[in-house]
């Protein structure tokens, strides 16, 4: 059995992270000089979102060269040094795998276009049919997934951005560039993989789809198993101590399971996001409706308890480089900025998986509440500014859309003190620094042993220090509360016992079986276990008993 269920993983938007060269951009250095401030947090790998060659349309997800550095983030002797003093520290690196599609400035991409037969066959490229694309399926960006070349009267398919064109994992050509590139950098000491979008490697048939925008023909199809098998066989599952996470779009449990389960030999676990659609009105993402909290408990229990019974494993997380600051979102980032973010904190860390923090997260950094489209850099937010725009909607309506649902509210620059730039940078930042840096940020949260990020290392030390952490069943538990989420966790005779209040109004709460508790962790005062409980607003607290 592979041993990381003790281990979190923090994850780190290198751009946003720390510039150290003075251009305003982060950089591999900057991650460097950080790392002391990384092991203090607890962190054990670093998951690094993509610092390739790329024209940075979709900001390092359309990758021209799995090989290379972007200059902007350093160089290789950058990334080997940061190697080294992560490891130095205990500390492993897990870099970002996209291999979906690659980017169209990608030189197989440019010798397919130049009627190369073996590069062709790399990409999806297929007649229309009377002058339309193949088919009707819908990009992920907007408009049709085809892109016409008059060249061939053919077009290739993009899932995503018109320059991010799917790669054919049909052919085993293409299997064996993606094993290479992990090779590569398995052999240069990475000992984590993250993979991008990976359960839509496999494009089952090419047909209309009339009821959906067509993620049903290539959304978690058969063969994803067989080709992930297949990528472990031949790289990462030759090594011991390696992590690897699937990013997957639209799952299911019954899908994770199967991409997770170690018998599998597929992948040790795998990010969904069905929790984090649950304050999207009509499945729509740009749109503003309070979180359905039922729905979130709910989507938890099911999650937990499908992947435990199924023996599958998850990733826990709230935030990431795609997803609105968690304290502003499901939490209270004015008068409950504290208690909130801790609480949330407590609520996915204690449960059964692998816990994700993402940059800023250990500080309670919130949304950038931009009040400009000039100050947005995302190109998902710009072209959903004009979407909006077209469908009649207001300047206001549109910025309020933007300031709770923009991917840049996880882009501002990480806040590290009360200086210029929250210390990211002496130069004017690539994106705008949160103006709430002056209160929020590391050098303050570090003099304050009571503050949110020491929170986290708490939370951080406890998964080490108990098995039932680690192992333990999850049991859900008052399942009607509409306030409370709560579950125990179980191990043998190790019990812990985990009650979040969600919500600014105390809640009354009833409990069985409570002796022998003892506190381990709150985010107010010590109040005594009793069976009829008021948790405080936001109040959470972990008991333990063996
Ligand atoms: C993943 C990334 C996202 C990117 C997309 C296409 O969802 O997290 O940032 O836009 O894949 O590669
Ligand atoms: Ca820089």
């Amino acid at each position: 059995m592979k041993n990381f269920k003790d281990k979190v993983v923090y994850q780190i938007y290198p751009k946003s992270f720390k510039d150290t060269n003075h251009d305003g951009i982060g950089d591999l250095n900057g991650v460097t000089e950080k790392l002391d401030y990384l092991k203090k947090l607890g962190a054990d790998m670093l998951w690094l979102t993509p610092f390739f060659i790329s024209p940075q349309n979709d900001n390092g997800y359309d990758v021209e060269n799995y090989y290379e550095i972007d200059p902007r983030y350093g160089t290789l002797e950058d990334l080997k040094r940061l190697i080294h003093e992560a490891k130095k520290r205990d500390i492993g690196l897990m870099f970002d795998m996209v291999f979906n599609h690659t980017s169209t400035h990608h030189e197989w991409f440019k010798k397919a276009m130049a009627g190369d037969p073996y590069y062709k066959d790399f990409y999806f490229f297929k007649k229309g049919k009377d002058h339309q694309p193949p088919t009707n399926w819908e990009s992920k960006f907007g408009g049709n997934a085809w892109e016409y070349v008059e060249a061939f009267d053919e077009y290739y398919l993009h899932l995503f951005d018109v320059t991010q064109a799917d790669l054919n994992w049909e052919n085993p050509n293409v299997r064996k560039e993606m094993a290479k590139i992990v090779n590569y950098w398995l052999e240069l000491g990475v000992t984590g993989f993250r993979f991008d979008v990976i359960n839509l490697i496999s494009k089952e048939s090419f047909e209309d789809d009339f009821t959906g925008v067509g993620k049903r023909f290539y959304t978690d199809c058969k063969k994803v198993n067989d080709y992930l098998r297949e990528l472990n066989e031949h790289s990462f599952g030759r090594c011991q101590h390696t992590m690897t996470v699937g990013e997957m779009s639209a799952t299911t449990i019954e899908n994770c399971l199967r991409y997770s389960k170690q018998e599998n030999h597929e992948l040790d676990m795998t990010f969904n996001f069905h929790h984090l659609k649950v304050d999207y009105l009509n499945k729509e993402k740009w749109t503003l409706m309070p979180f359905d909290f039922k729905e979130l408990k709910q989507l938890f229990n099911d999650w937990q308890i499908g992947m435990q019974e199924g023996g599958g494993w998850n990733a826990l997380f709230w935030c990431c480089h795609d997803q609105p600051r968690i304290v502003s979102r499901f939490g209270n980032d004015q008068e409950y900025h504290r208690e909130s973010a801790k609480m949330l904190a407590t609520s996915i860390h204690m449960m059964r998986g692998t816990p994700y923090i993402y940059q800023g997260e250990e500080l309670g950094m919130t949304n950038a509440y931009f009040t400009d489209l000039k100050q947005y850099r995302d190109v998902e937010s710009i072209n959903h500014f004009h979407i909006l725009k077209k469908q009649g909607l207001s300047d206001d309506e549109i910025y309020a859309i933007l300031q709770s649902k923009s991917r840049d509210n996880a882009r501002t620059p990480m806040q590290w003190d009360h200086t210029l730039n929250a210390g990211f940078s002496d130069q004017t930042p690539w994106i705008e620094v949160n103006s709430n840096y002056t209160k929020i940020n590391a050098e303050e949260a570090l003099k304050d042993p009571n503050s949110i990020f020491y929170h986290y290392t708490k939370l951080i030390q406890l998964r080490k220090q108990y098995s039932v952490i680690q192992e333990g069943e999850y049991i859900p538990l008052l399942e009607d509360s509409d306030q409370v989420f709560a579950y125990l966790r179980r191990l043998g005779s190790k019990m812990l016992l985990v009650l979040n209040n969600f919500y600014p109004q105390e809640a009354a709460i009833q409990l069985e079986d409570i002796a022998d508790y003892e506190l381990l962790l709150s985010n107010y005062p010590e109040q005594p276990l009793k069976q009829e409980l008021i948790l405080r607003p936001y109040e959470s607290c972990v008991y333990y008993r063996e």
